[in-house]
């Protein structure tokens, strides 16, 4: 029988055992212990962030992080199309309504559209960007850094700037990518906007099972967030709650995790690259990255005019593939919300399939999956 070949699968050989056995034997299991604040403090100072909050998984951390910069119900968030629905659930859960941007060639937010609605299909006065079609306040934009790419920040904050809008990076797909010029360089995504959200999904570079991570330079935001994510206790021993929170906070038990696959991180991106520079070498041609970028090459694209045809195909021969997400405004729960000059997005979407990728996968893995793209391809 072939063997199954995965799309993105973690990869735990490191210490994780050792920090997770600890965290058991001591019995610090729940979300307090000393492997939480370890595995801030690491995250924090490996992508130069001056604070962070663990939390329980990426979508926690985007619920917070609008929250803290002020979303309330009624207003409008600038959203991509082209991502995965959990960037935008968020905006919902905060009462508020998102408006779909496209994407550009980097499938991430094209800051020409933003631009643009932000000057035709608004309103500016007193520091306050309006809607005019809705009248709602338009108050941030959630910037996703899709399949590892880095958006173009430099045009989303200088946006941002003139518009008094809070940027909160989805930055769940794109821990370790950072820039290697210009005037933003040497910085990581998840760190130039106002709030930055890692996750540590399963299928993530690295994970905790389940859970993610704020980080900010702000300490009042990133103080507010953790406020939130423990249900909003202001006073410890007589349970005084000051506002409604949640119970979002990270357990010691992921921490554990979390720290021993911190510790690989950059190991897993030289993997990663490795392979991705491996498919080239067998003649399949992958998207590229954004130039004057290090990647953390999370996802690798390959597209190609017959995507169900090819998907179908791999899977008969136990290779695992997928295409990219549905239009986030084509899918039911955002039928009738506000979208600006989609077009780039269905694209990419009609055509994009995702090859494995993970951080096991092997030279003759690669090889496999080549060789059965090539075959269709005849
Ligand atoms: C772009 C994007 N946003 C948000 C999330 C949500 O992260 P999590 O699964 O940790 O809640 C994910 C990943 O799952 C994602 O890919």
């Amino acid at each position: 029988m072939d063997k199954f070949i995965p799309l993105s699968v973690p990869n735990i050989k490191g210490n994780e055992l050792k920090y997770v056995t600890n965290a058991i034997e001591t019995e610090w299991v729940s979300t307090a212990g000393p492997y939480i604040s370890e595995f801030e403090d690491l995250l924090k100072e490996y992508v130069g962030a001056s604070y962070a909050v663990a939390c329980q998984n990426g979508t926690s951390g985007l619920h917070l992080a609008l929250q803290a910069c002020g979303v309330k119900a009624g207003d409008m968030v600038i959203v991509p199309t082209l991502t995965f629905i959990a960037a935008v659930n968020p905006v919902r859960y905060a009462h508020a309504e998102p408006v779909f941007m496209d994407c550009d060639d980097t499938l991430t937010m094209d800051p020409l559209k933003v631009k643009e609605f932000c000057e035709e299909e608004c309103t500016f006065a007193d520091g306050v960007l309006t809607h005019k079609k809705t009248n709602r306040k338009v108050k941030a934009l959630v910037v996703v850094h899709v399949f590892g790419n880095m958006a173009d920040m430099p045009a989303i904050l200088d946006i941002a700037k003139q518009y008094n809008l809070r940027v909160i990076e989805d930055a769940t797909e794109a821990l370790g990518t950072r820039y290697t010029e210009g005037e933003l360089e040497g910085k990581y995504a998840g760190t130039m906007g106002d709030m930055g959200v890692y996750s540590f999904n399963g299928n993530k570079i690295i994970t905790t099972g389940g859970g993610g991570m704020i980080v900010s330079n702000d300490e009042e935001l990133a103080e507010h967030a953790r406020h939130l994510s423990t249900q909003a206790k202001a006073d410890v021993l007589y349970f005084d709650h000051d506002e409604i929170g949640y119970n979002y906070r990270m357990t010691n038990i992921q921490a554990a995790l979390g720290l021993g696959q911190l510790e690989q991180l950059e190991t897993f991106i030289q993997t990663k690259e490795e392979n991705y520079k491996e498919y080239q070498k067998q003649g399949i041609v992958l998207l590229p990255f954004r130039k004057g970028i290090r990647t953390n090459y999370w996802f690798y694209s390959f597209m190609c005019e017959n995507r169900d045809e090819l998907i179908k195909n791999l899977s008969e021969k136990m290779i695992q593939s997928r295409p990219v997400w549905k239009l986030i405004h084509t899918l039911k729960p955002y039928e009738g919300a506000e979208c600006y000059k989609i077009e780039k997005a269905v694209y990419y979407y009609e055509r994009i399939v995702n090859l494995p990728c993970s951080t096991n996968l092997t030279k003759e893995d690669v090889a496999c999956v080549a060789e059965s793209i090539k075959e269709l391809q005849k």
